[in-house]
């Protein structure tokens, strides 16, 4: 199967050759390419320059061979477009220095018409297709609840206080952010869409710092609100720590649901009613001896059964991961078949 009809089929939850393999943040640090790079312009100089941000995005296609791309971007653009600065320090993650608090910071906050706003991500997508027309490319956001969490808090957190005091304190504040960032994100994943996109995925990074009930009543219709808008290709739902609410995920109305390495891939799709499904490797497996990362693949996929899974880890690379163990990861699903 071609690259293409490979990550179709599997996120249809149809027949494939072999699952599809992609690795979220596929494009980072790890890679010494991206860091030459990151050596003449800064992060968001990087995000905010399609020609770049597409070689960039080519970079693990060409190293490694995966069968899917991811545009090169960040969750905060949408943020950031809404009025909300951000800002990236070495080491320490992103910082929002004007945190969205009270009512009267939501009013300040602005509806960007997302094709002027963030021209960059559908353009980057343009330009890869045109690059590399044999690979599918994936667009993504961060979903609203997810974004709220940085809106509010500043940057991330342990406990996320500023943010849950919020929910608990002012609910009617937080309900009408979340609101006005689901039809942004909606739309910009729209936009992505239209540009090209084989599939989009939708970030719920911090959802399960929610109880099951809070995250029904914050983050699900909010996810709802913004996958609503979103048509023409499969939509892919990710969160993390996510298994006491799985059950609860097909709601969002997701068509695909993305896991974190905490839950057994085998039991996930036995209570998510054979959806189609995308992981669930941990992250750090990678920096285990190349015998070890191929025997832990293997495991994944038979445990997923041959349809309705895309590999992938259960969360983003990390800075410092070997490339043998991305290489014998990839290697290892290259070795299975339908
Ligand atoms: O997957 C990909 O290759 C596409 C690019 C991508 C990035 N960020 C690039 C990036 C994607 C899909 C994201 C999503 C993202 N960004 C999420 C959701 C996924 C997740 O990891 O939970 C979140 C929470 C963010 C916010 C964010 N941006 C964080 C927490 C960081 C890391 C800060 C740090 O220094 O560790 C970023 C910066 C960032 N985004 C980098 C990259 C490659 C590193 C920036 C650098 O070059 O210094």
């Amino acid at each position: 199967m071609d690259r293409h009809s490979r990550l179709a089929a599997a996120l249809r939850g149809e027949p494939v050759d072999r699952p599809p393999v992609w690795f979220m943040r596929q494009a980072g640090r790890y890679m010494a390419e991206y860091r030459a790079i990151r050596e003449r312009v800064s992060f968001l100089e990087l995000c905010h320059d399609p020609a770049l941000a597409c070689e960039v995005t080519c970079q693990p296609v060409d190293r490694f061979g995966v069968d899917a791309a991811i545009v090169f971007s960040d969750i905060l653009t949408i943020p950031e477009a809404m009025g909300c600065p951000v800002e990236f320090h070495p080491g320490r993650g992103p910082v929002l220095p004007e945190p969205i608090r009270t009512a009267a910071d939501v009013e300040r906050l602005v509806d960007p018409d997302i094709g002027s706003a963030l021209p960059w991500v559908p353009e980057t997508l343009r330009l890869f297709r045109a690059a590399r027309p044999e690979v599918p490319i994936l667009g993504f956001a961060g979903a609203p609840f997810t974004l709220l969490c940085y809106m509010v808090e500043g940057g991330g957190s342990k406990n996320w206080l500023a943010l849950k005091q919020l929910l608990f304190q002012s609910p009617e504040v937080a309900q009408a952010l979340l609101g006005r960032l689901a039809d942004a994100v909606g739309a910009y994943l729209q936009a992505q869409v239209d540009a090209g996109a084989a599939a989009v995925q939708m970030f719920d990074t911090w959802a399960g710092i929610l109880s099951p009930e809070d995250w029904r009543r914050f983050a699900l219709p909010a996810a709802q609100r913004a996958l609503s808008h979103v048509s023409g290709a499969p939509r892919i739902y990710f969160t993390r720590d996510s298994s006491p609410f799985l059950r609860m995920l097909p709601e969002t109305g997701a068509d695909v649901i993305g896991l974190d390495w905490r839950v057994d891939i085998a039991e996930a799709r036995e209570v998510l009613g054979g959806m189609p499904v995308q992981g669930n490797m941990d992250p750090v497996a990678l920096y285990a001896p190349p015998a070890e990362v191929r025997r832990r693949v293997h495991a994944i996929c038979d445990a997923a059964g041959p349809r309705g899974h895309v590999f992938n880890l259960g969360h983003g690379v990390l800075p410092t991961t070997p490339l043998e163990g991305v290489e014998a990861m990839i290697a290892a699903v290259k070795e299975r078949s339908g």
